[in-house]
């Protein structure tokens, strides 16, 4: 099966489907996200967010589309200072989409955009240890596990801990 999956920019139409597949406890599990119920005014202030960093050069984010429609988010940062060589990655697609193989083709679009900047040389994922899903993602798009980051991470009060994956160039 081939999927006609492609980014682009938040748009502000994408507020419904965005609040829909965003408004899950599964989809929220792994994720820092931790907003339940996801409302249509957590969307519009999710993609005004969006349009603030893409100006302001923090979190670039990126809509996955399957066919034109909107499933899910795929977002870089640059690292600051000594790690100004780095980018770290996160990404999520609404439950229906899961288990298809769509999400290594998202990482795979955002790589060829991060690795435009020639500065770049080393992207980067810390995932929750037990979102193993996540971890083939990274797998399947030639990352890296680097490391087991014991306790690397809090949500909602509960220590998790974390893995790192990296993919250098
Ligand atoms: C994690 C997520 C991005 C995976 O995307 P996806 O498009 O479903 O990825 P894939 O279809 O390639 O499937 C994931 C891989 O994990 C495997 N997998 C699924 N469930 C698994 C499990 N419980 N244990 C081990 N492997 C599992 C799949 O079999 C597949 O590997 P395979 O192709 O070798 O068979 C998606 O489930 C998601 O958005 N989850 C919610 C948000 C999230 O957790 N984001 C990551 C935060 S770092």
């Amino acid at each position: 099966m081939t999927y006609n999956i492609k980014l682009r920019r938040f748009k502000n139409e994408d507020v419904t489907a965005l609040a829909e597949f965003c408004n899950d406890e599964d989809l929220q599990r792994y994720l820092l996200l931790s907003k339940l119920p996801y409302s249509i005014d957590d969307a519009r202030d999710f993609i005004k967010y969006t349009k603030y960093c893409e100006k302001s050069g923090g979190e670039q984010c990126f809509a996955i589309t399957l066919d034109d429609k909107l499933i899910g988010c795929v977002s870089y940062t640059v690292q600051s200072g000594c790690h100004g060589n780095s980018a770290s990655i996160g990404y999520y697609i609404g439950k229906e989409y899961w288990h298809k193989g769509i999400m290594p083709l998202a990482v795979k679009s955002i790589l060829e955009i991060i690795f435009q900047n020639a500065s770049i040389n080393r992207v980067f994922a810390e995932i929750f240890a037990e979102n193993a899903p996540s971890a083939r993602v990274l797998e399947k798009c030639g990352f890296v596990r680097e490391g087991y980051l014991r306790k690397g991470i809090i949500k909602n009060g509960v220590v998790h801990d974390a893995v790192l994956y990296a993919l250098v160039r």
